[in-house]
């Protein structure tokens, strides 16, 4: 008599997608739909080329930074500029976006996200999946996965710069020191990111992989134990940054365009 757990009986032969009978799909369904939109709303954003710098109070749009090309807003380009003219069909921060996307796409938590909610593989434990043969991680563009340490390396530098930008946005030209709405929300924007960069599997593997024993490396030992922190809630700081990049460009977009002022505090 066979097991049932025998791997050469290989799946239960039943004809419902699965037997589950909770909202199963709740979940993959809200994520995928939030992704759908805030991807979009970036992309648009990114090939906008306009609104992106308020130059009186020196605030910079975490899409936009750096911006290094010559057709950038005079003031935008904190780190000077490499490229020329750019056509049209390339988005004018043009090593934010791949960095970025990449970052978020090849992240251990979005992975998980997007093959359940938007590859359906599979949506959920114990639901079957449309795919008929697993390809693993082994073609391209799956096979970038396997590259997320280097988005890790790229993305933290990108995040210096804007904290770069948020200390910035405290010494609004001509004027000194200075607190307005904005500077407060690119700040918060950027522990955010702190928050969710730090806690990436990448990076604890870099602060505490590859060791046999913490006891001879305590200093190791402290920090991976405050990456393992933030890895712990690696989704929460995964969506609340994205988030907070989104409503970022959000307020930078609506001062820079004139919809709304800038909430001044203080100068
Ligand atoms: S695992 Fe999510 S950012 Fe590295």
């Amino acid at each position: 008599m066979s097991s049932t757990t025998d791997a050469s009986a290989g799946r239960a032969r039943i004809s419902a997608r699965t037997l589950r009978k909770d909202r199963w799909w709740l979940s993959p369904a809200v994520q995928g739909t939030a992704l759908v939109i805030l991807l979009g709303y970036v992309v648009v954003r990114l090939f906008m080329r306009s609104y992106y710098f308020v130059p009186e109070y020196g605030y910079l749009t975490p899409l936009y930074s750096p911006c290094i090309s010559t057709l950038c807003t005079p003031g935008s380009s904190h780190f000077g500029t490499i490229f020329g003219d750019l056509p049209v069909w390339i988005p004018l921060p043009i090593i934010v976006f791949p960095i970025l996307l990449g970052f978020r796409a090849t992240c251990y938590y979005y992975r998980k996200a997007v093959y359940r909610s938007l590859l359906q593989s599979p949506t959920a434990c114990a639901v079957a999946e449309p795919a008929k043969r697993y390809g693993g991680e082994t073609k391209f563009p799956f096979v970038l996965m396997n590259y997320h340490r280097y988005f890790f390396y790229a993305a933290s530098i990108l995040l210096l710069v804007n904290t770069y930008d948020a200390v910035l946005a405290y010494f609004p030209p001509g004027r000194g020191f200075g607190i307005g709405l904005g500077s407060l929300i690119l700040t918060a924007n950027v522990l955010l990111l702190w928050g969710y960069t730090m806690g990436c599997h990448a990076c604890r593997h870099i602060v505490g992989g590859r060791l046999k024993h913490f006891s001879r490396h305590p200093l190791r030992y402290k920090a991976w134990t405050l990456v393992s922190k933030f890895n712990g809630k690696h989704m929460q700081w995964a969506w609340a940054s994205l988030i907070s990049v989104t409503l970022t460009d959000v307020y930078i977009m609506s001062v820079s365009a004139g919809w709304i002022p800038d909430l001044r505090f203080f100068n």
